[in-house]
């Protein structure tokens, strides 16, 4: 299996990856090569997860190209393809040059593709697809510039690159946006949303932008597009202390605290979710100051309150997170 990463975090993939028993065999700068025969959806530092990849090796771009080519037409064998496929060229940004020659190696495969399977070739699609869950197509990705790990079938865990927006108070805003994509929903016009830790207000703006209703609790100031938004009531309170009324369950529970985790996860999350105080919830916990592999066994532990409340959740590292994992899920019976 290929598992990649934000570039920086391979060894605590690697540590999350023996933590479940797997052995790490080989690693680069947003990469790992695992064992594993089988998808891991509780992962949480896996950006995707390329199944039995197949190591291809080319000293030029047409080289490689062919070599694509030819494993890409050998595993079609049987299959029909008659709906748009992801086809997916990655590598490592932190390799100087490296983009140009993936740039290369992609077009010169299109047009061998092109040339062999005309049909095929329209219906790809340069990008994979939104959101979290297995798909098939191509996947091929170089570890430098003469050698590709390329696979048919991949799990994505939904991170990706969000768009900013001009209006935006933080770059926070980019986080709440991309976890909205690996939970599958976003908030909608009229629900509400309680933001704990909103200042200055990036995830706040990105709820009111689709129309949600938010109370907004930090003390700090808000600004940019939460600055006044009409749809955004500001109290400068501790997160802490604050509960919705008796019997009002709220749609959304963001909380963004720069606090200790577990304080976060015993005074907040687990009244949150035990109560049923909200619907779903999207969490940023920060583990500059804790084991994060210790922290990922401790959330999904069975006393865990994700676990006992809300069990379809998902912890990610997402690709604007730094030293912070989001949890995104939704409260069972809510
Ligand atoms: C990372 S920032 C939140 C950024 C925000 N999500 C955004 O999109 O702009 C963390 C915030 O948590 C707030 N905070 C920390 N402890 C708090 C507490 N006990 N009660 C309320 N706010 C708190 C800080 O004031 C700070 O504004």
């Amino acid at each position: 299996m290929l598992l990649t990463c934000q570039a920086g975090f391979e060894p605590l993939l690697a540590r999350e990856l023996a933590a479940a028993g797997r052995t790490a065999m080989e690693q680069g700068p947003g990469w790992v090569r695992a064992d594993g025969a089988a998808f891991d959806e509780m992962l949480a530092f896996p950006h995707a997860e390329l199944m039995a990849p197949v190591e291809l090796r080319g000293d030029s771009v047409n080289a490689l190209a062919q070599r694509v080519a030819e494993f890409f037409l050998a595993s079609l064998q049987g299959e029909r393809v008659d709906a748009p496929w992801p086809c997916v060229w990655l590598g490592p940004q932190e390799i100087t040059g490296l983009g140009r020659r993936i740039g290369a190696v992609e077009t010169a495969f299109g047009e061998l593709l092109r040339r062999k399977l005309s049909r095929v070739a329209k219906l790809a699609v340069a990008e994979a697809p939104r959101g979290a869950g297995p798909a098939r197509g191509l996947w091929v990705y170089f570890t430098d510039f003469g050698r590709v790990l390329v696979a048919r079938d991949v799990l994505s865990h939904g991170q990706r690159r969000m768009a900013d927006d001009d209006l935006a108070p933080s770059r926070s805003y980019l986080k709440i946006e991309e976890a909205y994509v690996v939970l599958g929903r976003e908030p909608a016009a009229g629900e509400t949303v309680c933001d704990l830790g909103a200042a200055p207000g990036g995830w706040s703006y990105s709820a009111a932008k689709r129309g949600a209703r938010v109370l907004a609790i930090d003390n700090g100031p808000l600004k940019g597009g939460a600055l006044n938004h009409p749809l955004i009531e500001h109290w400068r309170e501790d997160a802490f202390k604050y509960a919705p009324k008796a019997g009002v369950t709220l749609d959304w529970l963001f909380c963004d605290l720069v606090e200790e985790p577990h304080h976060v996860l015993q005074h907040l999350v687990a009244p949150w979710l035990a109560q049923r105080w909200c619907r779903r919830f999207v969490i940023n916990l920060k583990f500059g100051r804790v084991d994060p592999v210790a922290l990922l066994a401790e959330l999904r532990a069975s006393d865990s309150p994700f676990v006992q409340h809300a069990p379809g959740f998902r912890v990610r590292h997402l690709y604007h997170d730094r030293e912070e994992f989001t949890v995104v899920g939704e409260v069972a019976g809510s």
